[in-house]
């Protein structure tokens, strides 16, 4: 079909890591019949939700001549291109009409595709599946599928409440992530009267695991000055609260606090937009606090505040990096930094060579540091 010429396809590299699940908007930001414009990997989308209440997400510019999708018409099932009145069914893109074609034109409408991804609502978030692109040349081919479901909150039972916070940062992905896992910022970034001081600052000792695309900070007793061990202290025994921190590409981290029969699980994703800016979503399921009135807002607000610093800070950092500095990375505190940028280089080889990952940690491994 030489007349019909290929979407552009988007480059790959490694901020922008193809083949996973990504958060894209909140599902309670997306109703029946209407579009939303997201953001991911630079590749422009159109979510919505068809009649049925099932999300979807296609590449916001028409296969034609690049429309966007957004200011189309959507009939619950298909989307109306709003140039010349194309449509494209919204779950796999595929072509149903076009119109200026005449009866004894044999152009195959079916065979033209507008971008689809897979798409799944989850913990009250819409994923998308960024598949890997295609090869030059082989557009018009039915969408790819996500080799799995999106990720999921850990739950320990099955009532529970949901929560979630988010703030877009003006740093790439590298630095949001970083950021994220850097446990030395703490006592400079995160003081307040009623929580801790800089002087709170004693030394830690954390172990480490390799875990299948990530590693893990294995299950111990949260630091006397993290937030919900503060308040899992009025439920439980201090001693048989255990918490677990993981890290797997190409942007999750996960903790699970577990105190007798009470629970508290948050996932939280870095989500690159652009590669200057990167978007922060926390959401937390637990199932404490059904009798204590303020718990759940008084958790909410520590969480807040404390995402608040953080993008208050990387905001700053933003304007340094403008610079292109040199930047540092110490042992131990910034060793899980390190393991970051080892995992993520041990995947894109892993890739590249069609051979299994080589993970960059070998063994468990204690990390000392001061915070
Ligand atoms: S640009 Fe969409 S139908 Fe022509
Ligand atoms: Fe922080």
């Amino acid at each position: 079909m030489p007349e019909l010429d290929l979407p552009q396809r988007q480059a790959t590299d490694t901020l922008m890591l193809t083949g996973f699940w990504y958060r894209a908007l909140p599902a309670d930001r997306v109703h029946r019949n209407q579009l939303h414009k997201a953001t991911l990997l630079e590749i422009p989308l159109v979510i919505g939700r068809d009649r049925q209440g099932q999300p979807f997400a296609l590449r916001d510019a028409c296969p034609h001549r690049g429309m966007p999708l957004n200011s189309g018409k959507f009939d619950g099932e298909n989307l109306e291109c709003p140039y010349h009145g194309w449509q494209f069914d919204v779950h796999n893109g595929q072509c149903q009409l076009i119109p200026s074609l005449t009866h004894d034109q044999t152009l195959k409408v079916d065979r033209i595709y507008a971008g689809s991804y897979p798409c799944e609502e989850q913990d009250g978030f819409i994923w998308v599946y960024i598949s890997d692109p295609a090869p030059q040349g082989a557009g018009f081919t039915a969408p790819a599928e996500a080799p799995d479901a999106a990720p999921q909150i850990e739950k320990f039972t099955t009532k529970y409440k949901l929560a979630y916070l988010q703030a877009e940062m003006p740093v790439s992905i590298d630095h949001g992530i970083i950021g994220l896992m850097d446990p030395a910022h703490g006592p400079f970034v995160h003081q307040a009267w009623w929580w801790r001081t800089r002087h709170s600052i004693h030394e830690k000792r954390k172990n480490f695991e390799p875990i299948p695309n990530g590693f893990r900070m294995s299950a111990h007793t949260p630091s006397s000055n993290s937030a919900p061990y503060k308040l899992l202290r009025l439920y439980a025994d201090a001693d048989s609260i255990t918490t677990t921190i993981d890290f797997v590409l190409p942007n999750i981290r996960t903790e699970t606090i577990r105190a007798g029969k009470y629970w508290f699980s948050s996932l939280t994703t870095v989500t690159p937009i652009t590669r200057s800016q990167c978007r922060i979503d926390v959401v937390a399921a637990w199932n404490l606090f059904r009798w204590l009135p303020f718990g759940a807002d008084l958790l909410k607000f520590v969480f807040t505040k404390f995402v608040e610093q953080d993008r208050r800070t990387m905001e700053m950092q933003a304007e340094g990096l403008k610079h292109n500095p040199h930047l540092m990375l110490i042992d131990d505190a910034d060793r899980p930094a390190k393991w970051y940028f080892q995992l993520k280089a041990a995947h894109l080889e892993s890739k590249r060579t069609g051979t299994e990952m080589k993970h960059p940690m070998s063994d468990p491994i204690t990390l000392k540091w001061r915070s």
